[in-house]
């Protein structure tokens, strides 16, 4: 069988949230894309994610036109509240610092970027099989693959974008050498629920206590999400329902406090936690962005935020280098463009011709890991503030209620808490 070769500027492995918002800003700056998945898009659009949004975020969305559902169909968020042994206190992000979040799951993100590049005419394969990233360190990269139908595959590119996830391929074309993996793990998990039920409460509810963590997160009028603190070997199908609610009750407090509201539980997961940071997220003619480069604990609802903040600091990046590309195509008539000597791209340039990285892009690594840097601060904070350690003891629970108080009870600490939470300026 032959394969079907096809050409753009832009290449992108990962059809999730990260790598569609990418490829649909570089349309709209002219910049052709095509994009390589290897889930089928139902696949991604059912499988639950988190689902709090900055305003950024949204904004992005709606730029992008393809915000409109989150207007519709998502929630405003103006503040959160934080428990601790049964007591509340509502962080007011308005009054704080002028910035809502918005409650829209990133399925749906996901499922309203999918049909807009669709819609388009954009380039996309799901369900692809074999994927192989060629050549980074030349000027020529390619991405070669099976499609779902069968047919062999390859995408000739300038320049690949990994938005593979946390489990990323394109990460370890990154030498070793020039690589930095920079990654923590956590002693305990998440265990998620969806169930069928009416709101608990208005906002999110963010609670501890001796027993350990619990959220109280919703999706809409009849379904919610919750999660609790668990280990992370615990097998999901080991907790009944009455016991999952019960458990959650009991962290937010019996006594007066919020009331459950409980209902068909229609989903079980276990969430494990890591922080990962990959320094550089980018090399040659690769550039990483969302999960493909780093990795949060969900405490801080950064991941998708992370993402989307790497693509707002990658697309003016990528233009800069494609048009000095074409500029230099135009003078010169190679094919080599700023960064260096290349190859050629021919099949000698998977061992490498060391081309070097282009200013932009290392640029892009800089401006993006100083933000990763403060979300994994923020997330690694916020875990720790918010869950039990297993070597707790009550010194170690009462001096996190001191740390709690520090925040809760202080304008400046509500602050620190709203400013990160709802996601820093660029
Ligand atoms: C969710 O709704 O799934 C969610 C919300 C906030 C988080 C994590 C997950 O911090």
């Amino acid at each position: 069988m032959t394969e079907h070769r096809t050409r753009v500027e832009v290449g992108i492995v990962g059809g999730g949230p990260a790598g569609l918002m990418t490829a649909l800003l570089l349309k709209r700056r002219g910049i052709s894309a095509a994009v390589i998945e290897t889930r089928t898009k139902d696949t991604i659009h059912h499988t639950q994610r988190a689902g709090i949004l900055e305003a950024a975020t949204v904004n992005m969305l709606l730029d992008a036109e393809v915000g409109s559902r989150v207007l519709t169909s998502g929630h405003e968020h103006e503040g959160t509240v934080l428990s601790f042994d049964g007591e509340q206190h509502r962080i007011d992000f308005q009054a704080l610092v002028g910035r809502s979040v918005w409650l829209y799951p990133q399925n749906e993100v996901f499922f309203d970027l999918a049909n807009a590049w669709e819609r388009e005419g954009g380039e996309i394969h799901w369900a692809v099989t074999d994927t192989q990233v060629h050549g980074v360190e030349t000027a020529a990269p390619r991405i070669s693959f099976t499609d779902a139908a069968g047919q062999e595959r390859s995408i000739e590119a300038d320049l690949i974008v990994g938005t593979d996830g946390s489990r990323s391929m394109c990460r370890k074309l990154i030498p070793e050498q020039v690589r930095t993996d920079h990654f923590i793990s956590y002693p305990f998990a998440w265990f998620g629920i969806l169930c069928e039920a009416p709101p608990t409460a208005p906002e999110l509810i963010y609670a501890n206590s001796e027993l350990g963590f619990a959220l109280i997160s919703q999706r809409n009028e009849t379904v919610q999400r919750m999660y609790f603190q668990c280990d992370p070997d615990t097998d999901p199908q080991s907790w009944s329902e009455d016991a999952i609610f019960d458990h959650i009750q009991a962290v937010l407090g019996t006594e007066g406090g919020v009331q459950l509201k409980r209902g068909p539980i229609i989903e079980k997961t276990v969430l494990p936690f890591r922080s990962y940071v990959c320094d550089p997220l980018s090399h040659g003619r690769l550039a990483l962005a969302g999960d493909a480069g780093h990795t949060v604990p969900p405490t801080g609802a950064k991941g998708l935020n992370l993402a989307f903040a790497d693509v707002r600091a990658l697309v003016p990046c990528v233009e800069e280098f494609i048009t000095e590309l074409r500029a230099d195509r135009a003078e010169t008539g190679t094919g080599t463009g700023p960064g260096g000597t290349g190859t050629g791209g021919t099949e000698s340039g998977d061992t490498g011709s060391g081309i070097e990285t282009p200013a932009a892009l290392r640029r892009y690594s800089r401006t993006a890991l100083d933000r990763v840097w403060k979300a994994q601060n923020f997330s690694y904070w916020a875990t720790n503030l918010l869950h039990r350690q297993p070597e707790e003891n009550p010194f170690t629970h009462r001096r996190r209620r001191g740390e709690f108080d520090a925040i809760t009870g202080s304008v400046y600490g509500q602050a620190y808490f709203a400013d990160s939470y709802t996601g820093w300026s660029d």
